[in-house]
């Protein structure tokens, strides 16, 4: 990690979340072996706090005292807590139609929640024009080197937790990519090191109004038209770290499929339904590509796939 006194994390015992079967879900698509991983385990019920508890400790050892966030409202809510534990006054800069629950949760921490109207994008316009205007430091979750080093031990954790094994396959709901970039640099990490020989196939799911990376994968052009989806999370047009993520998604020999807000509710239903856990729009995007990647034949019926359940439903409830 790269905080040098570990006296700087306000750590809340984010990661060693479970990893759960899925038999029934993974029988109705025909897997013989699906993992889910309980990223809503975590303190503010997202895989958010495993960047955040490292940004908050940097921010500490160098003296930083009030950070500006921007966010769809997850890693916003995060950020707020692990800034409220480090004595920290965070600035959440969010897309007015963030969720209640994530706009309360921010409130509660005490940070200052920043709505604007617009898409995702304009929250990062409003924030980084606050940071100009107030010379106050930006920690975006989305570019700071310090939230992936959190987000990588994700990977780390799988290959402990499976007895030292890796699954064939990951498949990872991408907005930006903080979780994905992560995992990849966890996996690579312990191939060097020569822990294991080979590292899953990291599969990246989008929403289908925007698929800026599954189109970049296919070789297609892509803008926005203008729809919205359910998925608020991933929900990003433009990822800073596009390139990164294609390089993951090729070194890794993984795929990347785009899904319907349709197909998105419906896998939120059956693994709740199924399997008693109940995930965010944005979270059960990875389980509608899981099953667009079966049906393609990109995962096999005997492959071992594991995936995130990166975020809680409690936060994030539209009609079912
Ligand atoms: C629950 C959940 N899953 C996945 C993501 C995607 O994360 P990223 O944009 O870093 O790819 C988000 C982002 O906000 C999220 O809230």
């Amino acid at each position: 990690m790269p905080v040098h006194d570990p006296a700087s994390f306000t750590s809340m015992g984010e990661g060693s979340t479970a990893c759960v079967g899925l038999t029934k879900l993974g029988a109705s698509l025909g897997l013989e072996r699906l993992t889910a991983k309980l990223e809503i385990q975590n303190p503010t019920g997202s895989y958010k706090d495993r960047g955040s508890v490292v940004l908050m400790a940097a921010a500490r050892e160098h003296g930083v005292c009030e950070v500006v966030e921007d966010s769809s409202g997850n890693a916003g809510a995060s950020v707020s807590a692990y800034a409220a534990r480090a004595g920290i006054r965070a600035h959440v800069f969010a897309p007015s139609s963030v969720p209640s629950a994530k706009a309360a949760q921010i409130r509660v921490y005490g940070a200052s929640l920043h709505l604007i109207d617009g898409p995702r994008e304009a929250a990062t316009e409003a924030a980084l024009a606050w940071v100009d205007e107030h010379g106050i430091v930006y920690a975006s979750h989305n570019l700071s080197p310090y939230f992936i080093e959190g987000t990588k031990v994700f990977a780390y954790e799988v290959f402990m937790q499976l007895g030292r094994r890796l699954p064939d396959h990951l498949v990872i709901p991408v907005g930006n990519g903080s979780l994905y970039r992560g995992a990849w640099n966890g996996f690579r990490e312990m191939r060097e090191a020569g822990l294991v020989d080979s590292v899953p196939r990291l599969h990246c799911v989008q929403a289908r109004a925007f698929m800026p990376v599954v189109a970049a994968y296919m070789g297609e052009d892509w803008s926005p038209d203008g729809r919205g989806t359910v998925a608020g999370g991933i929900a990003s047009v433009d990822p800073p770290h596009k390139q990164a993520i294609l390089r993951a998604l090729r070194a890794s020999g993984g795929s990347a499929a785009a899904v319907d807000d349709d197909s998105i509710l419906e896998s939120r239903r059956l693994l709740a339904e199924m399997e008693g856990i109940y995930a965010e729009p944005t979270s059960a995007a990875a389980f509608a590509g899981l099953s667009e990647l079966v049906r393609s034949g990109v995962i096999g019926r005997s492959d071992h796939v594991l995936v995130p359940v990166t975020g809680s439903g409690l936060k994030d409830t539209p009609p079912s």
